[in-house]
């Protein structure tokens, strides 16, 4: 476990209080447990091939400093959790800041190696409000429910393993750019080639308002739709996208960066697998990016897709899970250096 040392004593207590009793019962169990609070402590430890459980409280400003120290170790030595597989646990003082800094953390963990299977951060806010409709539904008081969350995010992160699928893998890419002019088609294009000899590939175009977004019915009418594989609006996405998700092993998406995020149609895309979502098993399936800027922030747009995809909507997260380029002009992504060597080895991971 690496729980980075929180400077402000007080706050420290919630999280401590729900999380050790959980993990005393997990070592009685014959779970080895290692704690590391400074990351002056890893040097000692060997995290590879390990489940680490990443558990951080902020202080009442939102700040952990000792987290961002893990951060720079995780991109200084970016092999330092190779063959890992992680789960997040993040405890706040106020309402704001606990989903961006685990995305966050997810994403520098995931280039370090690390693979994070489906819904692995457990979040409590200072007021734990997000914990508000479980409590009602489940009628315990919230912080019964962060417990119960914990030990679920626990013991599923033991028992993880990748499912490896005993067929030939079925890869969906879903794209919304123009195949011969885009940098990001192009690039999916050199992947593809590195895969389509050992895998069934299909493409999915959502280009020219084919997709309307997620209209936020009520939950028991977008579950009524999932259970007959529809939403309330039909079209490509239930047509096509529905049914060819259900069969994919893997899910590749080709995202351009669009003022920073993914663009309209891919956000729809997303939206509207949740009536999908609501009636179906994502855990078993692996998310793969594909991100292109033309001058920065492509971390902003990977950290977009983990949130929604693996925190969300419980995609594994398979290590290194995107692959992130700059390139501008159409067609420079073709002069990118090395492009071709890690378009291939990119390929040869999703393998
Ligand atoms: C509407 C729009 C918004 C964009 N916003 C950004 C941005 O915020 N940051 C950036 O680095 N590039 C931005 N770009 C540039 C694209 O990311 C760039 O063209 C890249 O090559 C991927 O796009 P493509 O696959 O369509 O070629 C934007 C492009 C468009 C058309």
């Amino acid at each position: 476990m690496i729980r980075p040392v929180c400077e402000l004593q007080g706050r420290t207590q919630r999280m401590w209080s729900v999380l050790d009793p959980i993990l005393d019962r997990i070592e009685k169990e014959g779970t080895e447990i290692v704690l590391a609070e400074k990351i002056t402590q890893l040097d000692d430890i060997t995290l590879s091939g390990e489940k680490v459980l990443f558990a951080v409280c902020l202080n009442d400003a939102g700040i952990n400093m000792e987290y961002y120290r893990l951060l720079e170790g995780f991109r200084k030595h970016p092999d330092c959790l190779e063959g890992s597989v992680g789960g997040i646990i993040v405890d706040g003082s106020s309402e704001l800041y606990t989903k961006a800094l685990a995305r966050r953390l997810a994403f520098s963990a995931n280039n370090a190696g690390c693979t994070f299977p489906g819904r692995p951060l457990v979040e409590a806010t200072g007021s734990l409000g997000n914990f508000h409709v479980l409590s009602g539904v489940r009628g315990v008081e919230p912080i019964e429910v962060y417990r119960q969350q914990v030990e679920t995010l626990v013991r599923s992160l033991l028992d993880f393993e990748i499912p490896v699928p005993d067929k030939k893998m079925k890869v969906l890419a879903i794209h919304a750019s123009q195949r011969r002019t885009s940098n990001t088609m192009l690039l999916w294009d050199k992947v593809r080639s590195g895969i389509e000899h050992r895998a069934d590939i299909a493409e999915i175009s959502l280009r020219d308002g084919a997709v309307t977004d997620c209209r936020g019915c009520k939950y028991e009418d977008c579950l009524h739709f999932g259970e007959i594989g529809r939403c309330f609006y039909g079209g490509i996405i239930t047509e096509r996208v529905y049914p060819a998700i259900l069969e994919s092993d893997v899910l590749v998406m080709i995202c351009p960066n669009y003022n920073d995020a993914v663009s309209a149609n891919l956000t729809a895309f997303i939206n509207r697998l949740t009536a999908l979502f609501r009636v179906s098993d994502f855990s078993s399936k692996r998310i793969y990016a594909l991100v292109v800027s033309g001058y920065s922030g492509g971390d902003i747009v990977s950290e977009q897709i983990i949130g929604a995809m693996n925190f969300n909507k419980s995609f594994i997260l398979p290590q290194r899970f995107a692959m992130n380029e700059t390139a501008n002009d159409p067609l420079s992504i073709l002069s990118v250096p090395d492009i071709d060597e890690r378009a291939r080895a990119f390929a040869d991971r999703m393998w």
